[in-house]
C-alpha cells in the first residue's frame, strides 16, 4: 500500500463526528472538487443515487444536492414514487413530494428512474379491501391497478424515463417462484403480465422494469428466468431486470454476481443495479460494534469489496443499464434501520462526518483503488475470523474451528435452501474429508464431475464423485473422500489452507463455486487463505 494514500485514508477516518441532533453534516468540500463518479463510468454506465424527500424539503440539506448534481447523473425517489405516497387514499393523488424531485433533477440535468408501480410493501390497505372492508373483487383491484398506473404514468410521461413496474414478486424457491402477496392472491399470477402490459400501453417511450432483491441467489434467478419466459410467452416482456444489489462485505462472492448477470442478461433483457449498497455486517450478526467509525482494515475491506464488484460491472457493461446507489450519505442510509433498528451501518461512500470514504474511491475508481490497496485481506470482528483451523486433539479427531456468526461450526454456506457443511478428520497420513450438500432445486451431477477441492500443502487436490465415495440422494450429495497427506505437513503443524465446492454443471442456474477462505475469488492461488492447524 503506498503511504500517502494510507495517510489520507486514515486522516479522513480520524476526524470528529458531529453530536447527535446536530444538523446533518455538511459534505467535505473535497467532494465539490474530487472526479466526478458517473464521469468516471460514462464509457461504461449511467451512475445514479436514491434521494430521500427532505433532501429538497430541508434547507439544511442543500449542500447535499450539489454533490448529488456532481457526482450522478440519474435519480430514484427513495420513497416518494411509491403507491401510498402517490395515492394514499382512493383517488387523492398526492405528486407534490415527487415533484420537487422531478423538477430539481429537469433544472439539473440529471435523468429521473420512478420506483415503483407495483409492490407488496408502501401500499395502502384500502387498495385491497372493498366498501365494506372484505377483500375487494379481482375485477375491482384490477380497475385501481389500472387507475393507479395510467394517472402515475401520465402524470410524469416524458419526465420519467422508466418504471420498476413490478417490485419484489419472486422468491427463491423456482418450485413456487411467485412472492405470496395480496396481488398473487386476489389476481392470481396473470397480474405481472397484466401490470407490465398496462404500464407499456400509459407510456409507450417508457422502460419498464423487474426488480428484485437477492438476486445473486442462483435460485432467485431461476425463478426470475421462469417468471421472463411466461411475460415473454404473454407479450409483456420487461426492457429491464433490476438486481437491487443491496449487499454485505461478506456476502456474496463476486462470482455469484457475475453468474446472475449473465443468466439474466442472456434472457435478452438489459440488468440495472438498482438499489446497491454495501453493509459492514454479515446478516446474521445484530451487534453495534463500530458506530460511525469504522476501523482501518474494515474502511479498507469495504471498498475492496465494492473495488471488485464495480470492476465485474464494468466488464459487463454492454449487459448493464445503470447502477444506482441507494444510500451514498452513511447518515441517511436505510441499513441504518435494517435489520437492526437504529445501528449506524456505514453502508454507504461518505461517512457519518460527510467525507469521502475509501469506499468512494473504489467506487469511482475501482481499478486504481485495487493497484493501490488490493487484495485487502477479509476483514472480521475480533472473536468472529472465519479462518478455518482444523485442531487435531489428542484423540485424533478433527474439528473444523470457524466462528462464523451463528452459523454452525463446519458449515461452508447456509442460505436458504443450499447448505453445504464439511467435516475433516485426521488419520495417520491421510486427511479425511466429509461434505454434505442439502440442495433440493437440482437433480445431479455428472459422476466424473469435481464435486471439492481442497487446497493444501501449495496445491489443490479434486475429489470427484468417481473416485470417491459419494451418494446422490433427493436433498442433495454426499462426498467421502480422502486426501494423503504429503510428508511435512504434520511436522510443520500448520498449512496453508482452503476448501472450495462446486456446484453441478448441469444446474440449469449456472455453475458457481463457493469456496471457504478466499471468498474474493481473485486467483486460482488463493489469496487469502485460511490455515489448517494440527495441534
Ligand atoms: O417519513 C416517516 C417519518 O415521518 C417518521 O417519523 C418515521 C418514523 O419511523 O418514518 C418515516 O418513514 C420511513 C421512510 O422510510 C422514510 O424514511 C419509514 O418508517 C420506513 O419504513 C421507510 O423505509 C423505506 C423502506 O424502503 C420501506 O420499505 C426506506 O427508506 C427505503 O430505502 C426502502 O427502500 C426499499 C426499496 O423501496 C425496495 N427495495 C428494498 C429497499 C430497502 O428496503
Amino acid at each position: 500500500m503506498k503511504n500517502s494514500k494510507r495517510i489520507m485514508v486514515i486522516l479522513a477516518l480520524m476526524l470528529p463526528a458531529a453530536a447527535p441532533g446536530e444538523s446533518p453534516p455538511e459534505p467535505h468540500e473535497s467532494l465539490l472538487h474530487a472526479p466526478s463518479l458517473h464521469r468516471a463510468h460514462a464509457d461504461a454506465f449511467p451512475v445514479g443515487t436514491a434521494v430521500p424527500r427532505d433532501y429538497l424539503s430541508d434547507p439544511a440539506y442543500a449542500p447535499r444536492l450539489e454533490v448529488i448534481r456532481r457526482h450522478f447523473d440519474h435519480v430514484v425517489a427513495e420513497n416518494e414514487m411509491k403507491w401510498e405516497r402517490l395515492q394514499p387514499e382512493e383517488g387523492v393523488f398526492t405528486f407534490e413530494e415527487a415533484d420537487r424531485l422531478v423538477e430539481w433533477a429537469a433544472a439539473n440535468g440529471l435523468r429521473v428512474w420512478g420506483h415503483t408501480l407495483l409492490w407488496h410493501n408502501q401500499v395502502p390497505d384500502w387498495v385491497f379491501e372493498d366498501a365494506d372492508g372484505g377483500e375487494v373483487s379481482p375485477e375491482l383491484l384490477l380497475t385501481r391497478l389500472r387507475t393507479h398506473i395510467e394517472t402515475v404514468m401520465a402524470h410524469f410521461r416524458g419526465r420519467v424515463y422508466g418504471w420498476d413496474a413490478l417490485n419484489e414478486v419472486l422468491t427463491s424457491d423456482p418450485d413456487n417462484p411467485f412472492r405470496d402477496s395480496r396481488w398473487l392472491r386476489i389476481l392470481g399470477e396473470e397480474y405481472m403480465a397484466e401490470t407490465l402490459r398496462i404500464a407499456r400501453a400509459a407510456d409507450p417511450e417508457a422502460l419498464l422494469a423487474v426488480n428484485d432483491y437477492g438476486m445473486s441467489d442462483p435460485g432467485k434467478v431461476a425463478s426470475a428466468l421462469h417468471l421472463l419466459e411466461r411475460l415473454a410467452e404473454a407479450d409483456a416482456m420487461p426492457d429491464i431486470f433490476g438486481m437491487q444489489s443491496h449487499m454485505s462485505v461478506y456476502w456474496p462472492p463476486v462470482e455469484m454476481i457475475e453468474n446472475s448477470l449473465r443468466a439474466l442478461a442472456a434472457t435478452g433483457v438489459r440488468v440495472a443495479v438498482s438499489e446497491f449498497d454495501m453493509s459492514v455486517y454479515d446478516w446474521t450478526d445484530t451487534a453495534d460494534r463500530y458506530g460511525g467509525t469504522l476501523p482501518e482494515p474494515l474502511a479498507l475491506f469495504q471498498a475492496d469489496r465494492i473495488a471488485r464488484v464495480l470492476k465485474l460491472y464494468r466488464a459487463h457493461a454492454a449487459a448493464i443499464e445503470r447502477v444506482t446507489h441507494w444510500g451514498p450519505f452513511d447518515d441517511r442510509n436505510w441499513k441504518n434501520n435494517f435489520p437492526v433498528k437504529g445501528r449506524r451501518d456505514n453502508a454507504g461512500l461518505i461517512d457519518w462526518r460527510g467525507r469521502p470514504k475509501p469506499a468512494f474511491l473504489a467506487f469511482q475508481s475501482p481499478e486504481v483503488f485495487l493497484a493501490a490497496f488490493g487484495p485487502v485481506p477479509e476483514w472480521r470482528p475480533e472473536g468472529t475470523e472465519t479462518a478455518p483451523e482444523v485442531s487435531v486433539r489428542a484423540d485424533r479427531s478433527a474439528y473444523l474451528r470457524l466462528n462464523r456468526l451463528a452459523v454452525p461450526p463446519n458449515t461452508l454456506v447456509d442460505r436458504g435452501r443450499l447448505r453445504v457443511s464439511v467435516e475433516l478428520a485426521l488419520a495417520e497420513d491421510a486427511l479425511e474429508v466429509g461434505l454434505d450438500v442439502t440442495d433440493s432445486r437440482w437433480s445431479g451431477r455428472a459422476p466424473d464431475e469435481t464435486v471439492l477441492r481442497v487446497y493444501l500443502a501449495g496445491e489443490w487436490h479434486a475429489f470427484s464423485a468417481a473416485a470417491h465415495e459419494w451418494a446422490m440422494s433427493g436433498d442433495g450429495e454426499r462426498l467421502r473422500a480422502r486426501v494423503a497427506l504429503p510428508p511435512g505437513v504434520i511436522e510443520a503443524g500448520e498449512s496453508v489452507f482452503d476448501l472450495e465446492w462446486r456446484a453441478p454443471a448441469a444446474d440449469p442456474r449456472g455453475t458457481y463455486r463457493l469456496r471457504w477462505a478466499d471468498t474474493a475469488y481473485a486467483a486460482e492461488v488463493p489469496e487469502q487463505p485460511g490455515v489448517l492447524r494440527l495441534d
